[in-house]
């Protein structure tokens, strides 16, 4: 059987919010033209010359039922949990977080030489694995491996496999793929990602082709923007006269009823009521 390319099924232009204690920042969804991906339920970029729009962070909050994947560029947030968890991540590193149950965590950025800039994506959790024990993988800049090609594409491989490299993040129960892509101008990538998968890219340095190339159906995406792509079994994208920079996330979808309140991702309301009093009578953690 011939492989197909994804084509293009939406691009989303980020919509600046206000989060936490009033950190601004880039988010792609959910906004009002996507609500989520299952089983991504949030991406944002956050970032800024201007320590003023993340200083204040985002102190102590709880989470349930779902991962927050954490994936630093630039600076550093340092952060803290009720299991127990301490530390920052800086450039490079990643933080995945699977809240389960419950955890209360802060995340506080911070600037290294002037610069900030990072991505948060939650990833959901099925029905059988919400009321989980919260479990944490913190991965340093260091042991996340380079699949590198001979014509200078560069993939930082976070989750997934790119030929013989796999990344660190496993046991994840969405099956993930999360890879870092530098592509150089004129440079072409191909990515097998199994049919029925969900798979978004999000562009955020210069702007390359995304697309079926052999069916002419590839459209010009520049920084910063989120590509949500159609089914198929394979992502192509090609640089033109410039170098691409992108994440590309793949996930299986969950097909589960959501109910979400903040930072609270259930199947139904009753699920949400119930993460409420815990959090009131003291339960919660
Ligand atoms: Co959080």
């Amino acid at each position: 059987m011939n492989s197909q390319a994804r084509k293009i099924s939406k691009i989303i232009e980020p919509r600046f919010v206000r989060e936490g204690a009033g950190v601004k920042l880039k988010r792609s969804f959910p906004i009002s033209e996507l609500d989520y991906a299952d089983p991504f339920l949030l991406f944002d970029h956050f970032g800024s010359d201007n320590p003023d729009d993340y200083l204040a962070g985002f102190p102590m909050h709880p989470h349930r039922g779902i991962e927050t994947v954490t994936y630093v560029l630039d600076g550093v947030v340092t952060h803290k949990d009720s299991i127990g968890n301490a530390g920052s991540i800086g450039a490079g590193d990643v933080q995945w977080m699977t809240s389960g149950r419950g955890i209360m965590h802060e995340e506080m950025p911070k600037p290294h030489n002037g610069k900030m800039e990072g991505f948060q994506l939650w990833v959901n959790l099925p029905a059988k694995l919400k009321m989980t024990s919260p479990r944490y993988q913190e991965i340093p800049s260091e042991r996340i491996p380079e699949a590198n090609s001979k014509d200078g594409i560069k993939i930082r491989v976070i989750a997934g496999t790119v030929g013989d490299v796999r990344g660190p993040v496993t046991e994840i129960a969405a099956d993930p793929i999360y890879l870092d892509v530098s592509v150089p101008p004129d440079g072409s990538f191909t990515h097998p990602i199994e049919s029925g998968h969900t798979v978004i890219a999000y562009v955020f340095e210069g702007e390359g082709l995304f697309g079926s190339m052999t069916e002419d159906q590839a459209k010009n995406v520049s920084h910063s923007k989120l590509i949500v792509f159609d089914d198929g079994d394979l992502v192509e994208v090609r640089a033109t006269s410039q170098p691409v920079r992108f994440l590309l996330c793949a996930g299986k979808p969950l097909h589960e009823p959501i109910a979400r309140y903040g930072p609270f991702v259930m199947n139904t309301q009753e699920e949400i009521q119930q993460a409420l009093e815990d959090l009131r009578n003291g339960t919660f953690v």
